[in-house]
């Protein structure tokens, strides 16, 4: 299909458009202004047009537009809003083309007792989003003038290093400790940026006329752990603070503090059910702790997807490593050896050489060696000496059971040399180094 999309340029919009791409349709980005934007090799074709201004979005949706998606977020003003829905939704009247609207999930309001509250619940907008559901009801009303109107609800976003979680860690950087707000026990429906385009394409597709569809992956995430993942990928191992909301207005205005303050339980399983999303990149814990808000330094590989792919194998791997040694978990400690051979020389300088002879000392030392003091392994460089051999650095901090840093205690230095078999990245050969400067 040849896709008209407004927001083209935008944080959903980018990974839409690599994912329209990438399922054969081709993308006509709308933009505000006819420069030629660098990187964007995925689009067919630019046209120049203002959702500000609807009269500029005349004779963008031309006979051979075949879908409309509509990213760019509202103007503020309702009549405008309003009126660039007709702009582009009017010349595909009669077509039974796609006309696919972003709206979000803050249209609900807060969800209160309800857990995972679906598409049928009635709209109750928060101020920041208050007349959005009009837009919505203009844009469903566009199903009975034979175009096939669909609205789509993201949660919110993240992946890819943005979105509002990033705002978290820059918080966390910024102040020197995370930030979560309103009150205790706050949720946010959550929506990874790459599952959320997977559903844009699905939508255009296949989702029927008059429809909405949740795009939720994770219903409803603590705040609280969101902003201590945040504060790790911002190297800020403290407790959460929780900033009222009134405070939280004075950083980032009264709309957007009362948005980021809203507690919600939203399901996205309609969209599972019905139009078979499959959402599963990682948690949004697992992309702030590991993911794309924390970048490594990788060397010896081209950059690209498949480099990529090996670097978040092997991040999994060092999780794997941290998990099993906080939970005490001496099988699933063991499974990241490879069994030929490996050898370790623990931060105390013990060298341990051989699988029986690594099991043997985990089996003595790690069950209840958490009790009171635990590690965070961070990757932070890895080299490929050959495609199927890596060198990894990691930083490893002393934390409290809560994730705090114990700040009396040194860092460790743990260098990995790790071996890809069968297709699985395992340790072949381990060294952790106390810091002592
Ligand atoms: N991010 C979330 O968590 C989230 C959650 C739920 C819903 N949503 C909704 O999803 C939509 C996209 O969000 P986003 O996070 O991708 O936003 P974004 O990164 O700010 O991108 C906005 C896009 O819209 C374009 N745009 C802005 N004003 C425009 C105008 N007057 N005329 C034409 N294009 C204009 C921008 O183009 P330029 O390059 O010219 O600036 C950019 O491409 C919005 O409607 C937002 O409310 C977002």
């Amino acid at each position: 299909m040849k896709v008209l999309l407004t927001g083209a340029t935008g944080y959903i919009g980018s990974a839409v458009t690599d994912h329209l791409a990438a399922a054969g349709h081709q993308v006509v980005a709308l933009t505000r202004g006819p420069e030629p934007q660098p990187g964007r090799t995925a689009w067919h074709a630019q046209v120049v047009g203002d959702t500000a201004d609807p009269a500029s979005l005349a004779g963008v949706v031309t006979p051979e537009i075949e879908a409309v998606i509509h990213l760019a977020p509202p103007s503020g003003d309702v009549d405008v809003d309003t009126a660039v829905i007709e702009a582009l939704a009017t010349p595909l009247r009669g077509t039974g083309r796609p006309f696919v609207y972003t709206s979000g999930v803050w249209v609900l309001g807060a969800t209160g007792e309800a857990q995972e509250v679906g598409e049928d619940t009635p709209t109750d907008p928060i101020g920041i989003v208050g007349y959005r559901p009009r837009i919505e009801q203009r844009v469903l009303a566009e199903a009975a003038e034979g175009v096939r109107a669909v609205v789509v609800r993201p949660g919110i976003v993240y992946g890819r290093g943005g979105g509002i979680p990033a705002i978290l860690v820059d918080r966390a950087r910024e102040q020197g400790v995370p930030e979560y707000y309103g009150e205790e026990g706050v949720r946010w429906p959550m929506v990874h940026v790459d599952d959320l385009a997977d559903l844009f394409v699905a939508a255009v597709e296949r989702a029927e006329a008059g429809t909405v569809w949740h795009g939720v992956g994770e219903s409803a995430v603590p705040v609280r752990d969101l902003a201590r993942a945040a504060g790790r990928a911002a190297g800020v191992l403290v407790a959460p603070q929780l900033v009222p909301v009134e405070q939280a207005a004075q950083v980032f205005g009264e709309l957007f503090a009362g948005a980021l303050a809203l507690d919600q339980s939203v399901s996205g399983a309609a969209a599972r059910t019905v139009l078979g999303w499959r959402p599963g990149r990682p948690s949004v814990l697992a992309e702030l702790v590991s993911g794309s808000y924390r970048p490594v330094e990788v060397f010896g590989a081209p950059e690209g997807p498949q480099t990529e792919a090996e670097v978040a194998a092997i991040r999994r791997l060092v999780a794997e490593v941290e998990h099993a040694q906080q939970n005490e978990l001496v099988d699933r400690f063991l499974g990241v050896f490879r069994r030929e051979d490996p050898v370790w020389t623990t931060g105390h300088g013990n060298r341990l050489s051989g699988f029986e002879e690594i099991a043997a000392f985990t089996r003595k030392v790690l069950p209840g060696a958490m009790a009171e003091s635990t590690a965070v392994y961070d990757v932070e460089r890895v080299l490929f000496l050959r495609p199927d051999v890596a060198a990894v650095n990691v930083r490893q901090q002393p934390v409290l059971p809560d994730g705090t840093r114990i700040t009396d205690r040194p860092e460790g230095r743990p260098f990995y040399i790790l071996v890809k078999e069968d297709g699985t990245w395992r340790v072949g050969a381990a060294q952790n180094t106390v810091v002592v400067d």
